[in-house]
């Protein structure tokens, strides 16, 4: 069986073809995708964080006609990838968003009131809408439009097949609602994320709408369905190691290192692409100049030469250096965002639910994807 093919195989336990490929294939040129894959974590630090050699502005050579994505950060190097995270980030610094705490606990409790002694699609009801509904208010998306943005978001990062359909009529509905949007919080100034990105300036310009349009597409892309799954991914973790949740319920401030340890064990985003700007080589395997890389986190996450015990969720873990988020200048924007929305979502969780079960029996679905890892369902009962 060829190696990729192996990945494809089990995307709930990737790990073994990880550790096969670190042990035998550390650095591997797939001939029939044309990809170089990097699986050690020194290797994956270095393809991430060295913009020099290894550029993120692949964007358009996968989608020649641009659009708002391959004009958003995560698909920019140096200049201009500097100026325009500076425009966001200081909205995304702990301080500030630490003062969403309120809100975000408010948003938890209207999702699970009632859930007690209930089966429960958790993803459906709980792990999905509650980092959308965040993200729609920093946003600042009026109230009675939520229910539209959720289902826009659901789409952008779902995948099934009717929805890949429907995607650039969706696409296109979702362009122009913000459009609208940004003309009309130009008239009516408040302190959301839109007024404040339409109003910034760079160099003396303010943005072009593609780039405004692509931070705000990106925002959904990059940081809903990675938000719920690290939520979800925890609660399976914890369902597998016996007492995890009972520590957890005994001492609430276990809970951001175990955070933690989801992030390395199943890491949301288990690879991402770079291109070569130059010849150079890994591990003496050469990689040719333009060669699309794919950096594997969630295997370098488990790099027993990094990790005492890698294959083991070991909850209070000590000197953990995983890179669920990135390394250097791409690392994720929103993880402070994204560590109190899961640390709220596992409090919400323990303050008011003695105990729950993964229900085995019911459908556990992956997302269907080697970039991410999670679950589009995942059924629970609520004790
Ligand atoms: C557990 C949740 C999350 C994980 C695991 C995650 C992971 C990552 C990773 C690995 C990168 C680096 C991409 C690269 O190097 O090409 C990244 C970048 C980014 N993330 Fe996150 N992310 C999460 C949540 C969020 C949230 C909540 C937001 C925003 C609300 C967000 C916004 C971004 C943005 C804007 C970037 C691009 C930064 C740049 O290019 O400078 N992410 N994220």
């Amino acid at each position: 069986m060829r190696e990729m093919d192996e990945m494809h195989r089990d995307l709930i336990n990737p790990f073994p073809w990880y550790e096969k490929m670190r042990r035998e294939k550390p650095v591997f040129y797939d001939p029939d995708y044309g990809l170089v894959n990097v699986f050690k974590y020194a290797d994956v630090k270095r393809v991430l964080g060295n913009f020099n050699e290894f550029s993120s502005q692949f964007g358009k050579a996968f989608n020649p006609a641009g659009g708002p994505i391959s004009e958003s950060i995560i698909n920019l190097d140096p200049p201009r990838h500097t100026k325009l995270r500076n425009i966001v980030s200081r909205v995304f610094t702990p301080r500030a968003i630490e003062k969403m705490e309120p809100n975000i606990r408010e948003i938890a409790e209207s999702l699970m009131k009632g859930k007690k002694g209930k089966e429960v699609d958790i993803v459906k009801s709980f792990t999905s809408p509650l980092p959308i509904t965040v993200i729609a208010t920093l946003l600042g998306i009026p109230l009675e439009d939520m229910d539209k943005f959720k289902l826009w978001s659901d789409n952008i990062v779902g995948g099934s097949q009717k929805d890949y359909e429907n995607f650039p009529v969706m696409m296109k509905e979702m362009i122009s609602y913000f459009q609208n949007l940004m003309v009309e919080k130009e008239k009516n100034p408040d302190d959301s994320l839109i007024y404040s990105v339409i109003n910034a300036e760079v160099d003396g310009e303010k943005l072009s709408m593609m780039e405004s349009l692509g931070f705000f597409i990106l925002l959904l892309v990059a940081g809903n369905e990675t938000t719920t799954n690290l939520i979800s991914n925890a609660l399976l973790t914890m369902d597998d190691n016996e007492g995890s949740y009972e520590s957890l319920r005994g001492d609430i401030n276990l809970i951001p290192p175990a955070l933690e340890e989801v992030l390395r064990y199943r890491s949301p985003v288990q690879s991402i692409y770079r291109v070569a700007r130059e010849d150079t080589e890994i591990q003496g395997v050469s990689v040719k100049e333009g060669s699309v890389l794919v950096p594997w986190i969630g295997s370098a996450n488990r790099d027993e030469g990094i990790f005492p015990d890698a294959d083991r969720f070991i909850m209070d873990r000590k000197e953990n250096r995983h890179i669920a988020f990135g390394e250097g200048i791409h690392y994720c924007l929103g993880a402070p965002l994204a560590r109190l929305e899961s640390k709220i979502a596992l409090e919400y969780m323990t303050e008011n639910f003695r105990s729950y079960d993964v229900l085995r029996n019911r459908p556990m679905v992956p997302q269907n994807s080697t970039i991410v890892y999670g679950f589009k369902e995942l059924w629970v009962s609520l004790n």
